[in-house]
C-alpha cells in the first residue's frame, strides 16, 4: 500500500481537487484507491465521492473521512493507494501526515503570496531527514501566462525543491467538472483532457515509484 498526500499551508490552492484527480487516475488504472479525507470541516473528497455515486460515474472512489493516522492505517490494508487530503493550514497532523507518505505534494499558485508560504512549509518539513525526499511542489491553478509561470519554475529551482514535471492550469470545465462528480482525464473537453493526463501521469508515477 502507498500513501500519497497532498498538503500545504494556503486554503484554496488545489490540494483537494489534485487529491481528486489522482484518484481518478488511480483508479482508472484498475488500482484499489481511497482518498483518505482529514478535512473535517469541508469534506471535500467525500462530498465529491458521493456526487460522483448520485450521477452514476464509474469507477466509484472511495472517500472516507479520517481522525487520525493511527485509524487510517488500521483501515486501510485492503487498498493500492491511499490519497490524503489535508487542511488548508499546517498543523501536527501535517508532519505525522507526511512522514507517513511515499510523496508529498505540495500545490502552489504562482504569485509570492503563494510561493512564500509553500516553500516555507517545505523547508520546515524537509528538517526531517525522512520527509525531505518526498516533497514535490505542484504549480496548481496557474494563469495563462507563460512568464509567471516560468518565473514560479525558477524560484522553486532556486530553493531547491522537486517539482512535479506537469502544471494544472486554472480553467473553467475543471471547476464544472468537480462540481457533479467528475475530475481531471474525465472531463468531456478534449483539450483538458490532454492537459489533465499529463498532470495524471506524473503524479501517479510518483504515488506508485514506478
Ligand atoms: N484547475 C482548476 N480550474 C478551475 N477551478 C479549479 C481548478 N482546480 C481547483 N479549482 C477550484 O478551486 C477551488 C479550490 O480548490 P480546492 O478545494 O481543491 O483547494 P484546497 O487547497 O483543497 O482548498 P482548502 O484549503 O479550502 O481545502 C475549488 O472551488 C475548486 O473547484
Ligand atoms: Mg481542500
Amino acid at each position: 500500500m502507498r500513501i500519497a498526500s497532498f498538503i500545504g499551508q494556503k486554503g484554496g490552492v488545489g490540494k483537494s481537487t489534485l487529491a481528486r484527480v489522482l484518484a481518478v487516475a488511480a483508479s482508472h488504472e484498475k488500482y484499489k484507491v481511497l482518498i483518505g479525507d482529514f478535512d473535517l470541516e469541508q469534506l471535500t473528497c467525500v462530498e465529491w465521492s458521493a456526487m460522483r455515486l448520485r450521477h452514476g460515474i464509474e469507477p466509484e472512489i472511495d472517500a472516507r473521512a479520517f481522525k487520525s493516522l493511527k485509524k487510517l492505517r488500521k483501515t486501510v490494508s485492503e487498498y493500492d493507494l491511499v490519497v490524503v487530503d489535508t487542511r488548508g493550514l499546517a498543523d501536527e497532523l501535517t508532519e505525522d501526515v507526511s512522514k507517513e507518505s511515499d510523496v508529498v505534494f505540495l500545490p502552489t499558485g504562482t504569485s509570492m503570496d503563494d510561493l512564500r508560504p509553500t516553500l516555507a512549509l517545505a523547508r520546515r518539513l524537509a528538517k526531517t531527514r525522512s520527509v525531505s525526499n518526498k516533497i514535490v511542489i505542484v504549480l496548481s491553478k496557474t494563469g495563462r501566462s507563460e512568464r509567471l509561470i516560468a518565473e514560479a519554475e525558477a524560484t522553486i529551482a532556486e530553493a531547491g525543491f522537486d517539482m512535479l514535471n506537469a502544471i494544472w492550469p486554472e480553467r473553467d470545465g475543471f471547476q464544472a467538472d468537480l462540481d457533479v462528480g467528475r475530475a481531471g482525464s474525465e472531463t468531456h473537453n478534449p483539450y483538458l483532457k490532454q492537459t489533465a493526463k499529463a498532470i495524471e501521469t506524473a503524479m501517479i508515477a510518483l504515488a506508485m515509484g514506478r
